[in-house]
């Protein structure tokens, strides 16, 4: 895994850009996008920039199970306040999370997703280890499921909603596998609180317990860290 370090999440956004960028200028079409601050900065370099998505589609990882997608809480809403509705692209994919048949939604977006191979796929990390919203546990087989939200990860998003009542327990999220298939990936982690993480993706072992370590047997990861996550290095 190449490891970028950073002054800031600003410059973290930078350097982020500045892959997308090559991959694009070498014919990527299909991104994969990821919500929460850590790509907050990636985005707003997009937004600024003047390079056309027009042609391209997204994907993103996750979606929180009984938000709607003007909720503001919502992933849907999250990417369209901060990138889609500054940069459109062909197609944007995200999770319904108001399906009535959930097991249905997931197959139809695993579906999509074998239909096309996410060029560059964007990550951040919980700080129990998950990617998207694939808890320790999950099977590095997994493909795109339903799951449980683990209580480190509602209390970590709670910061979010007004109430712990409101976080959601459930989610939609592309497995291990899923994000595995694309053919390159770019973490991104600042602040630390995700100094031990780090720490234990880069040097420990590759278990179902820490799901990104899964990321150790994919050949073309980037992770990007500010100096706080890189303090336990
Ligand atoms: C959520 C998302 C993850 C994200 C994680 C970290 O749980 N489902 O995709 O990586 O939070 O978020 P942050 O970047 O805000 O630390």
């Amino acid at each position: 895994m190449n490891v970028i370090k950073v002054k800031d999440q600003v410059a973290g956004g930078q350097a982020a850009f500045k892959l997308i960028k090559q991959a694009i200028e070498a014919g990527a079409q299909v991104l994969g996008l990821a919500t929460g601050s850590s790509p907050e900065t990636l985005y707003q370099e997009m937004v600024n920039s003047d390079l056309d998505f027009s042609n391209m589609l997204a994907f993103n990882l996750d979606e929180y199970v009984g938000l709607a997608a003007d909720n503001e809480q919502s992933y849907h809403y999250f990417m369209q306040e901060h990138l889609f509705k500054f940069k459109p692209f062909k197609a944007t994919y995200i999770e319904n999370g108001l399906a009535k048949d959930l097991e249905a939604e997931v197959e139809r977006y695993e579906q999509l997703l074998q239909a096309h191979t996410i060029d560059v796929q964007i990550l951040g990390i919980g700080v129990n280890g998950h990617i998207g919203f694939n808890e320790p546990g999950t099977s590095f087989d997994s493909l795109t499921h339903v799951t449980n939200l683990t209580e480190s990860t509602i209390q970590a998003n709670k910061r979010f909603f007004n109430d712990i009542s409101e976080v959601p327990t459930k989610a939609l999220t592309m497995g291990i596998k899923s994000i595995l298939q694309s053919k390159q990936i770019i973490l991104l982690a600042y602040g630390k609180a995700k100094a031990p993480i780090i720490k234990r993706l880069l040097s420990g072992e590759v278990t179902e317990e820490v799901p990104a370590s899964a990321l150790q047997k994919h050949p073309n990861v980037t992770i990007i860290i500010d100096e706080e996550a890189a303090s336990l290095l």
